[in-house]
């Protein structure tokens, strides 16, 4: 399909007020991504970003800067009088910059965010074909109220005549089952010589973009009707925190979905929260209640256990996840084996066949080939070498209340238990800490280092004590 001719619009200016939150709809969250970004997302595999206009207004600033990245044009509409008067400002955008028209203008909503590439070229398609002035994508939810309805000259006919919202339906046509996706294909030079007769004659006072069917059938252009032939949810509107919620739970499905169809298994998927960019390599097990959220990649043949929620992390193949772990922008290599109940913060990078267990906080850490942390430990700032034995409640003192500083762990080090490492200070190769040691200077390599006190033994003290005790009572 030839799609080179098509320009993209994007309304994204509205409030939102349905929603009763200050951020704009737009930016509200589905899938773990902003409305709009799914929406370029898909706009982006029709036309290249220098030629969709994503129309701002409501928190122009907030709305520009979380969709910058993407390179997409930016127009201002700096009132919000409804969706014709956003395509009103495209106009003038381009009287004003003398910018070249495309021939043709997909308008996509900011708000229909499930919409997919393969629709939205059936669509473009089917206007080309139909040689139609405006077409408009339809579907038929079991519920259409809210929205508005497409109405045609007869009920088999491509013909449209007219798009009438839900607060101006006739009793007759209360019922009229085909909705008004708020996403068309429209002949630019078409759409243009009619948008300054739009009115605000409505039940809202807004420049209504739906009028302008009947405009152009008045004016004796064509406007046709394609029925999405996906699933009713890739074009239902996100007005209200429930429809968005159900907006994301058919989404995070869709992601479950894809991911079992490469191999993965994910039991009760519907428990688990797992964002669209995320990818999981086969034979993977996923159980139920985790969360895999950001840019995450799980490789193959691992299993992450419930309760674990895993946040732009990198994870090797064969890795274990017990229950509960924490993990957030680290990477894993192959073989780890975590929790439960670990906690990676930012720039933790655990080595191949390494263990990190139960109650063990790591920060910045670097830890080697087949290290073990098996029990309660802080590690931040460390960088850890390979076959390292951090015992049960080692502390690194990274932190001396203004500056952070770093510990650094040769290969082959054991670290007794309830030691504290007070940073900066540096173990070399094969050191070996004496449980329970304070250290506070650098050990050489291959040294014991014991840094507590010598442990004194008073016999019979005890008994003494007692016999103390009874003679005061007496
Ligand atoms: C709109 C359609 C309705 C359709 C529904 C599908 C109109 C008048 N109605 O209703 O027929 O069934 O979408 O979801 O178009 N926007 C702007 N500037 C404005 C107003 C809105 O850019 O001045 C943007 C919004 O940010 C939103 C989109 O346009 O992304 C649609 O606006 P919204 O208020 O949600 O319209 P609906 O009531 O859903
Ligand atoms: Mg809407």
């Amino acid at each position: 399909m030839e799609t080179s001719s098509f320009g993209i619009a994007i309304m994204a200016a509205g409030k939102g007020t349905r929603l009763k939150s200050r951020r704009p709809k737009v930016l509200h969250e589905i899938g773990g991504q902003a409305l709009l970004l799914h929406v370029i997302a898909a706009a982006r595999t029709i036309a290249p970003a220098e030629k969709i206009y994503c129309i701002i207004g409501h928190e122009a600033a907030r709305v520009r800067a979380a969709a910058e990245s993407t390179g997409v044009a930016f127009v201002l509409q700096a009132e919000q009088r409804g969706t014709g008067h956003a395509l009103q400002q495209l106009k003038a955008h381009f009287a004003a910059t003398g910018e070249a028209l495309p021939d043709h203008l997909l308008v996509l909503s900011g708000d229909v965010p499930l919409i997919q590439p393969s629709t939205l070229e059936a669509l473009c398609a089917f206007h080309l074909g139909e040689r139609a002035a405006m077409t408009i994508l339809t579907a038929v939810p079991t519920d259409p109220t809210g929205y508005g309805r497409v109405l045609r000259t007869s009920p088999s006919a491509a013909e449209v005549t007219a798009i009438v919202e839900q607060k101006s339906l006739a009793p007759d046509q209360i019922s009229a089952p085909e909705i008004n996706s708020g996403i068309y294909c429209f002949r630019t030079s078409a759409l243009f010589a009619h948008l300054d007769s739009l009115s605000t004659n409505n039940a809202h006072g807004e420049f209504y973009l739906t009028d302008i069917a009947a405009l152009l059938v008045a004016g004796h252009q064509r406007v046709v009707a394609l029925k999405s032939s996906g699933s009713v949810d890739e074009v239902l509107g996100a007005n209200t925190i429930e429809e968005m919620m159900h907006l994301d739970a058919a989404m995070r499905l869709g992601t479950a979905r894809r991911l079992m169809a490469q191999g993965v298994t994910i039991f009760r998927p519907e428990t688990c929260v797992i964002d669209a960019q995320v990818e999981v390599g086969s034979d993977t097990i996923i159980e139920p209640f985790v969360q895999l959220l950001g840019n995450t990649k799980v490789g193959s043949e691992c299993r992450i256990a419930s309760y674990s929620a895993v946040e732009s992390t990198t994870i090797g193949d064969n890795v274990l996840l017990r229950h509960g772990c924490i993990v957030s922008e680290s990477t894993i290599a192959s073989g780890a084996k975590l929790g439960p109940y670990a906690h990676l913060r930012p720039g933790s990078e655990i080595g191949e066949e390494a263990h990190i267990g139960n109650f063990v906080e790591t920060k910045k850490m670097k830890m080697g080939r087949g290290s073990k942390a098996n029990h309660l430990a802080y590690l931040g700032d460390a960088t850890i070498g390979s076959g390292v034995n951090i015992g049960a409640g080692t502390i690194t003192c990274n932190y001396d209340g203004t500056l952070k500083h770093p510990t650094k762990i040769g290969n082959n080090v054991f670290v007794g238990s309830n030691s504290t490492l007070v940073a900066p200070i540096s173990l070399d190769d094969e050191a070996y800490i004496a449980a329970a040691s304070c250290i506070t200077e650098d050990v050489p390599p291959g040294a014991l280092a014991l840094g507590r006190s010598r442990q004194t033994i008073k016999p019979g003290w005890v008994s003494a004590r007692k016999a103390a005790a009874s003679k005061r009572c007496e």
